[in-house]
């Protein structure tokens, strides 16, 4: 395997291989839900990158950029002993020039739900994944379905910028409790992490109220409540349902063919998303 940290090293080795390149980015303190994308990845090709980078422009003024878990060393390792090909683990100047002047933003899907609290996060992961994407020039890219809404915006992009990358849509891994794997969760103390789990248990109370509750605002009631009542502790931000294409808030689950929840909470002042598919059994389906 090999390290690399500048552009010219990647570019150089991109040109000696052929055949498809799998690419994973990731920003490191690498969890279960990482190796799972890099797993999936060296099963599809013969080649995989897995890139390393806290990037700056994704996290806001207030936010955890300083405090964010950096294990570069341990990372290495793991991803060695899996067989990835190259980790490409840059400082911030090969990625950034100090006049930092563009601006990449999808005008509607950077701005929903997440978006809508995080500014500029989704401009910063845009921008991010772009110039990854220059420099890696992956055949495909992997990204977990625990972050929905990235997701659905690196989809976006890449079919607006005409990048020649299949992305593929890895599922969300869980701890045993339910509680989806997040490089975060190292911030929760044991109280905290016991109440994190407060996310999924909510999405899979929703779902048990299908199809006896089909309007969307009498399941978000519902789910509210649950999550009052049970984790008192924990602070919803948003809790939603919505088309899992457009990420667009539906009213009657009979609106989507792929209806989903998603949620954000702060535990212990640390922010935690998760989403599920909202199943609908058959006789009730969208017609
Ligand atoms: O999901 C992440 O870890 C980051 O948003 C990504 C995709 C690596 C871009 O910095």
């Amino acid at each position: 395997m090999e390290l690399l940290t500048t552009r010219a090293e990647l570019r150089a080795w991109r040109n000696k291989v052929h055949g498809s390149v799998g690419f994973v980015p990731t920003m490191g303190a690498l969890h279960e839900g990482h190796l799972a994308l890099a797993r999936q990845s060296l099963k599809d090709n013969p080649w995989t990158v897995v890139s390393i980078f806290v990037n700056p422009r994704q996290f806001g003024p207030n936010e955890d950029y300083e405090r964010y878990p950096r294990t570069l060393e341990s990372d290495v390792r793991l991803l060695e002993s899996l067989g990835v090909s190259v980790v490409f683990a840059p400082p911030v100047e090969e990625m950034y020039s100090p006049e930092d002047e563009v601006v990449l933003s999808l005008t509607r899907l950077s701005r929903l739900w997440c978006g809508g609290y995080r500014l500029g996060h989704f401009d910063g992961v845009a921008l991010v994944l772009t110039k990854l994407f220059h420099l890696v020039a992956p055949t495909t890219a992997y990204f977990g379905e625990k972050d929905f809404q990235q997701v659905r915006l690196v989809e976006k992009l890449v079919e607006e910028l005409f990048f020649p990358i299949r992305i593929v849509r890895v599922p969300t891994v869980r701890e045993p409790d339910g509680l989806a794997m997040s490089s975060r969760n190292a911030y929760l103390s044991p109280r905290g992490r016991a109440q994190a789990v407060a996310l999924y248990k909510t999405l899979e109370y929703i779902q048990t109220l299908v199809p006896q509750y089909m309007l969307t605002e009498d399941l978000l009631r519902e789910g509210r409540q649950y999550l009052e009542t049970r984790f008192p502790e924990v602070k919803l931000e948003y809790l939603a349902i919505v088309d899992e294409y457009s990420l667009e808030r539906i009213e009657h689950l009979r609106q989507s063919a792929a209806p989903r929840i998603l949620i954000a909470a702060y535990v212990e002042g640390v922010r935690l998303i998760d989403n599920m598919p909202l199943r609908v059994p058959e006789e009730e389906e969208a017609v």
